[in-house]
């Protein structure tokens, strides 16, 4: 792999940010970090990694030497010439994305420009911001900024592999000597470099998020049609899945996508058309299939006991997916919210989750294992597709419920072997 010799900033080291800044030094590039959350820095300069993400605690360690953590905008623009930026866009009430972290910035910059910087957004931003940032620039009359989008394609769990390895990498550009600069950051990588301009690779984000959301509503309803009429959805999606123009990627059927992108990305663009006077129909029964979704497993459970007052429901996982601890638009927090709603009690556990999920859920029982979560349980629910319950001791999880029933939010469990355990079995889209 060519290694590359820049000083690079990240601004923002939430999830993306530190993946990026990790993944940035190495290639090589000496790499200084910029949070304004003086703990977060503080914990990185200690060698805590406040995220749960498989290998990047190993990998920050073994860059130590060329990552540098700092609450001060100044160390970044004094030192490096390309900055990227990766603070937070969370959706807004409307729906938009809310860029004030990313205007914080951007205020801040007239007083450093002294040299020439590019700035490069890895924030996931509305189609536009950039070229209003542009604008904004040249308002200014700051010819020594410029500004390039390098969206990320980072999944949560499996992230570094994404960036080391990834399907292509986006540079949109105005100014072609600037992207080429951000483009050699990424030359190691043996990956397809598309150079578009910036609306085109701020679309090429959205776009992709949602239409792999879209894929997974599609083969959700296709689950929801399948028990109506008896098919296995694992089947039919394995089927469809051979045909190379469908694929077999994003066609688990199951109680519905979560997560900081999915979520926040289809409402953003959703929104962005309707901003722009564009009704975006496909998308919106997305969003509300989703929902749908994540309530399902409520009707399966009054369907085997009734009533759910006064039941106890295990739920086994609360991360929004396997691999990390985020719990944001988890379906497990929703699901956990209506069966409280109609008067269930509702214990948990999750291999990672729980510290995070003891600040952000309550009135749930977190439980440190499995055993003691489904204790005295009249149903267990998979929420979360963990490779430990992969494996579950079925003798004594029955001898522990109150009911042997489980669902399997998931279809991740072997239905013959938990029927064959004396459970009673029930998936999403499958008998
Ligand atoms: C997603 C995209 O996959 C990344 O390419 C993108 O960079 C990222 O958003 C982002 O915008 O930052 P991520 O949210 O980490 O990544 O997770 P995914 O693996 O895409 O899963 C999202 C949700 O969809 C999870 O809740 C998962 O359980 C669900 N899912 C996924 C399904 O229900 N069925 C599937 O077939 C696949």
């Amino acid at each position: 792999m060519t290694k590359n010799t820049e000083t690079v900033g990240v601004i923002g080291i939430g999830y993306v940010g530190l993946v990026t800044g990790t993944c940035l030094a190495e290639l090589g590039n000496q790499v200084i970090c910029m949070d304004i959350d003086a703990e977060k820095i503080a914990d990185l300069k200690d060698g805590r990694i406040p995220i749960y993400e498989p290998g990047l605690e190993e990998l920050v360690a073994s860059n130590k030497e060329r990552m540098t953590f700092t609450t001060a905008l100044s160390d970044i623009f004094e030192k490096c010439t390309i900055v990227f930026i990766a603070v937070d866009t969370p959706p807004t009430f409307t729906g938009d994305a809310d860029l004030s972290r990313v205007f914080q910035v951007m205020s801040a910059l007239p007083g450093v420009s002294r040299e020439h910087h590019i700035l490069v957004m890895k924030s996931t931003v509305p189609v536009g911001t950039g070229n209003k940032i542009v604008a904004e620039l040249s308002r200014q009359e700051n010819t020594r900024i410029d500004y390039v989008s390098n969206p990320e394609f980072l999944r949560e769990g499996s992230a570094i592999g994404d960036f080391l390895h990834p399907d292509r990498v986006v540079i949109g550009s105005r100014d072609p000597e600037a992207g080429e600069r951000v483009a050699a950051l990424y030359q190691g990588l043996n990956a397809p470099i598309l150079k578009t301009t910036i609306p085109t690779a701020e679309m090429i984000k959205y776009a992709s998020n949602a239409f792999l959301a879209t894929k997974i509503s599609f083969i959700n309803e296709i689950a929801n049609v399948c028990e109506e009429v008896g098919a296995d959805v694992t089947l039919v999606a394995d089927g469809m899945g051979y045909d190379e123009r469908i694929g077999k990627h994003f066609l688990q059927a199951g109680i519905g996508f979560g997560g900081s992108c999915f979520p926040k990305d289809v409402t953003a663009l959703k929104q962005l058309a309707g901003n722009s006077g564009y009704h975006f129909q496909l998308l919106t029964a997305v969003i509300e299939v989703n929902e749908l979704q994540k309530r399902r497993v409520v009707n399966k459970l009054q369907k085997h006991l009734g009533a759910l007052t006064d039941k106890t429901i295990c739920l086994l996982g609360l991360a929004f997916k396997p691999n990390t601890s985020d719990l944001r638009e988890a379906s497990s927090i929703v699901l956990a919210s209506r069966l409280m709603g109609d008067g269930a009690f509702v214990k948990a556990y999750d291999p990672v989750a729980i510290p995070w999920a003891a600040k952000a859920v309550r009135g749930i029982l977190l439980c440190d294992d499995v055993i003691s979560c489904v204790e005295g349980s009249d149903a267990l629910v998979l929420v979360t597709e963990w490779d430990e319950f992969a494996d579950l001791p079925l003798e004594e999880i029955k001898a522990k419920m109150k009911n042997p029933l489980i669902i399997d939010g998931r279809n991740f469990l072997d239905p013959e072997k938990i029927r064959a355990a004396g459970f009673t079995y029930e998936g999403i889209g499958r008998a």
